[in-house]
């Protein structure tokens, strides 16, 4: 008893020695009081602010929203002159560092996608509040500012990761540091990846949550230190790496990163994938992470299997799709516009899809995602819908000899499409036939 009453005192001792330290300390700007005055109404923003490392340095509410007369989003309030949007061209004047390499990186560049396929997907063939809800959410609005300083509504709420803001930078900070608390230890987490990187399209999440990395990050989240200052795997942590380790953390002799393209090989997004600039490189800086908790031979052979992966990926089935594609446009058989023909859909399945599920499932360790939603759904697709497809616009148009050339040129003769055509030899028939038997005690045809 004795003990626990000294233990309680030390306590109330410590804690209010804390407080005196903390409030003795940390000086508050009189503009950024002065917005507290009014701002106590939002108590909960106010509270997350407080709760930040920014409350514990001095910066207040005035030293971020603080605006130029002349900048085009200031606004006149309540005799200060502010801007709502705190840009990366704000944050970058205390931060240069990660300011410089999220400008330098795709992130930055993601509110550019109106003229691409899926911008005419989203803007024609769906709506413009689709769009605004949609896309743009992810990617990033272009902000349009009002008369008197304040937004457009049409651009504005919105935190998509590719922002262009008012004063002409890109991006948004506030997309993985979510405000007011403006964590490192929440960037940390996969979820905030995870509000875009998900969905048919790029299942990073999933397939993240699916592999042994994400297994081992549920079981063991609490011992991971994400609230530790410094965040290096193998030695702040070992169970598990999240997102941000492979992609933005420190290693043992790598630095932090905000450009999150440093320590990829591939291009695993577009059609056909390529290898990126100084890939040899990237993937060297990549391998350094796995390398706190695997052995070399095994991150090799993991990367060998992602490559020879990737190749069938290409070579099998999306290339002869977009040349098969491609051939009918020539020819005339279909139209040139996309979308306006089943074809096209269907190509755009297989790449956009089908094939980057499967990609992402392969270079993230998601078995699932690379075979039943993703290489399965492709070959299923270009067996019984592109080809039949193809077969039928060049029979309606009158060409079916160009049919015959494309199964000429992409099927007959290429080892790997044979058997479509051909069909399976009466030996490998039979072995099956004799698998099923043993096994399960059943015939099979
Ligand atoms: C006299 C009271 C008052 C003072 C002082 C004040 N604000 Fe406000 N502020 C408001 C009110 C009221 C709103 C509207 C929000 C609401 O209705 O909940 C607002 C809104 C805002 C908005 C959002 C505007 C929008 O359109 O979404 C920002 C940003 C903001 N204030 C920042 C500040 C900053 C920074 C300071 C200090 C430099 C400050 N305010 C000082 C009362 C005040
Ligand atoms: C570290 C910089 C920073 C500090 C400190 C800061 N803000 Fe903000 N604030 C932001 C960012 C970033 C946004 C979101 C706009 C954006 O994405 O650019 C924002 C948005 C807002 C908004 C509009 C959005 C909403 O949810 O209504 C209000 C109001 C606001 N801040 C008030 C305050 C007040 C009051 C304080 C002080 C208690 C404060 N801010 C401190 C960076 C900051
Ligand atoms: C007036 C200078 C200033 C501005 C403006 C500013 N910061 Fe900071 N920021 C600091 C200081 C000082 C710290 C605490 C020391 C440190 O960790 O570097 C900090 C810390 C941080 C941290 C680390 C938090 C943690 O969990 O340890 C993040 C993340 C951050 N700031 C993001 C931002 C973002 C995003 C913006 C713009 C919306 C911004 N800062 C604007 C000065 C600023
Ligand atoms: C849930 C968030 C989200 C939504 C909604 C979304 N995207 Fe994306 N988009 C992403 C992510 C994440 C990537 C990157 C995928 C990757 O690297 O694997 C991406 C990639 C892209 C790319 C390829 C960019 C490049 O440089 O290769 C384009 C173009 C694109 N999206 C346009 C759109 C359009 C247009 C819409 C709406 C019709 C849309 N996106 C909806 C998150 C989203
Ligand atoms: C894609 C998500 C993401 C975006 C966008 C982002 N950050 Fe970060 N940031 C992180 C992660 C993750 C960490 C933690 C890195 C680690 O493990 O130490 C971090 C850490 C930081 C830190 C702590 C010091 C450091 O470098 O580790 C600062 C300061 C910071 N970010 C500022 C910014 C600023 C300023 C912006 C906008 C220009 C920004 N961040 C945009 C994810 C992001
Ligand atoms: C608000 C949405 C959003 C958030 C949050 C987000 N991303 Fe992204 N990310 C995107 C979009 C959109 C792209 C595609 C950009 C483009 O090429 O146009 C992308 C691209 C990428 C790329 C490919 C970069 C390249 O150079 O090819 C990586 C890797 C990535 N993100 C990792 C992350 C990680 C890790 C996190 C969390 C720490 C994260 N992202 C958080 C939207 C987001
Ligand atoms: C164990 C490390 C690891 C983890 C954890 C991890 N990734 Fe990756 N990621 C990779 C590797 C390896 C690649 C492929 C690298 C290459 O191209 O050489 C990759 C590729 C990517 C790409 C590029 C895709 C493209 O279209 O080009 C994106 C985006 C991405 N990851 C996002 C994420 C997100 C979001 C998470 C968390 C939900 C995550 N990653 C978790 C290692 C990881
Ligand atoms: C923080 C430690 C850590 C880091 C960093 C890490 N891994 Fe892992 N990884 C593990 C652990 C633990 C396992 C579980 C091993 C098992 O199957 O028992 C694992 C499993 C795997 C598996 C086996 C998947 C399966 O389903 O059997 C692969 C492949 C893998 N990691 C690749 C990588 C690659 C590639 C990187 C770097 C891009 C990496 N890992 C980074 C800890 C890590």
């Amino acid at each position: 008893m004795k003990r626990l009453m000294a233990c309680v005192i030390l306590v109330v001792v410590l804690t209010f020695l804390g407080a005196t330290a903390a409030f003795g300390v940390i000086r508050h700007s009189e503009e950024t009081l002065a917005c507290l005055d009014c701002h106590r109404q939002n108590p909960g923003l106010v509270s997350q602010w407080e709760d930040s490392a920014h409350w514990n340095a001095g910066v207040g509410c005035f030293e971020c929203h603080m605006a130029d007369k002349s900048d085009s989003d200031a606004m006149n309030h309540y005799g200060f002159t502010v801007a709502i949007i705190v840009s990366p061209g704000d944050c970058g004047e205390c931060h240069p560092r990660e300011t410089a390499e999220q400008e330098a990186s795709h992130h930055a560049k993601a509110g550019d996608i109106l003229n691409s396929n899926d911008g005419i997907l989203g803007q024609t063939i769906g709506g413009e509040p689709a769009v605004a809800v949609g896309c743009r959410q992810c990617h990033g609005s272009i902000v349009k500012v009002n008369d008197n300083g304040t937004l457009d509504t049409d651009t504005w709420p919105n935190t998509g990761i590719g922002r262009v803001n008012p004063d002409g930078s890109k991006g948004t900070c506030s997309a993985c540091h979510t405000r007011h608390r403006f964590s490192k230890e929440q960037a940390r987490r996969p979820e905030t990846c995870g509000k875009c990187h998900l969905g048919p399209d790029h299942p990073q999440k999933e397939v993240y949550e699916e592999s042994k990395h994400g297994i081992l990050y549920r079981a063991f989240e609490s011992e991971l230190n994400m609230d530790r200052p410094k965040w290096v795997a193998g030695e702040d942590y070992y169970d598990a790496p999240t997102c941000a380790t492979c992609h933005m953390s420190a290693s043992r002799k790598l630095p932090t990163t905000h450009d999150v393209g440093t320590r990829l090989s591939w291009n695993l997004r577009a059609p056909i994938s390529e290898h990126m600039d100084h890939w040899q490189k990237k993937r060297q800086d990549m391998q350094e992470i796995c390398s706190a908790c695997h052995g070399r031979p095994f991150i090799e052979g993991f990367y060998k299997q992602l490559d020879s992966f990737v190749e069938l990926y290409n070579e099998k089935f999306i290339r002869p799709a977009k040349e098969i594609r491609e051939r009918l446009i020539e020819e005339g058989v279909i139209s040139k516009d996309n979308f306006d023909d089943k074809i096209d859909w269907i190509y755009w399945e297989l790449w956009h899809h089908e094939g980057r599920r499967a990609r992402h499932g392969a270079a993230m360790s998601g078995p699932d995602y690379a075979w039943w939603h993703g290489i399965y759904e492709m070959a299923k697709h270009f067996y019984t819908e592109l080809l039949p497809e193809a077969e039928r616009v060049c029979a309606d148009a009158g060409k079916p000899q160009i049919y015959e050339e494309i199964v000429s040129t992409y099927i007959d003769g290429r080892k790997e499409h044979e058997w479509y055509t051909k069909g399976f030899s009466p030996e490998r028939l039979e072995e099956i036939k004799r698998y099923y038997k043993d096994r399960y005690q059943q015939e099979v045809n």
